[in-house]
């Protein structure tokens, strides 16, 4: 029988895929002492590891995993949406990264963790609280939810801030400035969601049921081409208020 695995400090660990979060973490790694081999790119020799990591789109994990799999021990991804079918471990940090981060950047955030066997999910735990983050268990079947929940809360914001920004410039305010003078009250609005939830957080004309306003505004967001996301949005805090008032 194979001893259960256990990550030793000095483990060496392949990271492959040398994207936004491959370098990042392959930097991460080894400010957290372990043997980091890598990132590695597509077409460049596999090297021997006790650990590889896949940092690839979900799409290439199958192929990458059966191009590492003769040369390592165990195969993690870092994807949020994607099960265990191809690889022994999961380990996907909550968090945005564009490449440019320092190792810091995996202190304190979330890490979604799962693996095969018990043993091979302790692995994962291990490692997320090595390199500083906290871990917690997602199963495959929650994941389609768990990955939604995180585009809401970074990528679809960004979607919103970017329409907030267009709105300032067409009131003559330039994209830095709009950035710099958004950046406090969306800092606030995140404060007041984290503390107590959007019910309890939510102001403006929607709750304040001052609906020619909200007229005003469609207005001018349809001006811009943004009236259905307006309207969208418009609903879906109609139904957070409407649920507060419940
Ligand atoms: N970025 C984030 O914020 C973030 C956060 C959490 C988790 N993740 C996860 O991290 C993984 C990678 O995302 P990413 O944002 O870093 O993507 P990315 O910037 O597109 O990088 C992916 C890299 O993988 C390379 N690649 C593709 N197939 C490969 C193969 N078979 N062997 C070696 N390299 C290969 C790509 O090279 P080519 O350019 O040649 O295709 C590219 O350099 C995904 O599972 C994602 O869910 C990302």
């Amino acid at each position: 029988m194979n001893p259960a695995p256990v990550l030793a400090p000095d483990a060496t660990v392949a990271v492959i895929g040398a994207g936004r979060l491959g370098g990042v973490l392959a930097r991460a790694l080894h400010a957290a002492g372990f043997d980091v081999r890598g990132p590695f790119g597509r077409g460049d020799e596999v090297p021997e590891s006790d650990i590889a990591l896949l940092c690839v789109p979900d799409a290439s994990i199958p192929g990458a995993a059966a191009v590492v799999r003769p040369h390592t021990r165990l195969i993690g991804h870092v994807s949020g949406a994607t099960g265990l079918a191809d690889v022994d471990f999961g380990i996907h940090p909550l968090q945005t990264f564009t490449g440019a981060e320092p190792p810091v950047v995996f202190h304190g955030i979330g890490a979604a963790i799962a693996g095969r066997t018990p043993d091979v999910r302790d692995l994962a735990g291990d490692l997320a609280r090595a390199l500083g983050a906290h871990p917690f268990e997602i199963d495959d079947t929650d994941r389609a939810a768990y990955h939604a929940a995180a585009s809401f809360a970074s990528n679809f914001m960004l979607t919103v801030l970017d329409a907030a920004e267009r709105l300032a410039l067409a009131a003559g305010i330039s994209p830095t400035d709009a950035r710099a003078l958004l950046a406090p009250l969306v800092r606030q609005s995140v404060d007041n969601w984290t503390a107590a939830g959007a019910g309890e957080a939510l102001t403006g004309p929607i709750v304040r049921g001052d609906e020619v306003t909200v007229a005003r505004q469609r207005e001018a967001a349809s001006d811009l081409d943004l009236h259905d996301l307006f309207d969208a949005l418009a609903a879906g805090t109609r139904s957070i208020v409407r649920k507060a008032d419940a």
